[in-house]
């Protein structure tokens, strides 16, 4: 289970929402593993978090890009590498079928991956909108 705090803040009111949205998407995606919900709900759940890191992910970029942040071509890398792993498992379900040993993977995967990548990449943000002298709210 992930569970927001301090050290994931990135100095970006609208990413750290975007963030803790994401937390609250894979958690989602935990519990529906934990109930045992059928291939439906934990479909929908699933495309749903894929749709939602896009979107995240572009207006991180967008950001990242407007502060020259210099670890945003490795953002958008990282980015795009976990959205591949992640077509990957997909495409696993689909064949093999949504057994828990398998969502218990993916599960991990968007937890190890989002809490690490936040840590190590999004926060260095934080100097960017500084340095810029903005909030990091406004335009
Ligand atoms: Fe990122």
């Amino acid at each position: 289970m992930l569970t927001w705090n301090d050290a994931y803040a990135t100095g970006i009111t609208d990413i750290d929402e975007q963030h803790k949205r994401l937390f609250g998407v894979i958690n989602e995606f935990g519990a529906a593993v934990d109930r045992g919900e059928g291939e439906m709900k934990i479909g929908k759940t699933m495309k749903f978090l894929a749709h939602y890191a896009k979107v995240h992910f572009n207006f991180e970029e967008i950001c990242m890009a407007k502060y020259r942040c210099p670890v945003a071509l490795q953002n958008k890398k990282a980015h795009s590498s976990f959205l591949e792993s992640y077509k990957k498992y997909t495409d696993r379900l689909a064949v093999e079928g949504c057994t828990e040993k398998l969502l218990r993977e993916v599960q991990r995967m968007c937890e190890d991956w989002l809490a690490d990548h936040i840590c190590k990449i999004d926060t260095h943000l934080k100097g960017c909108v500084s340095k810029a002298g903005a909030d990091g709210k406004r335009e």
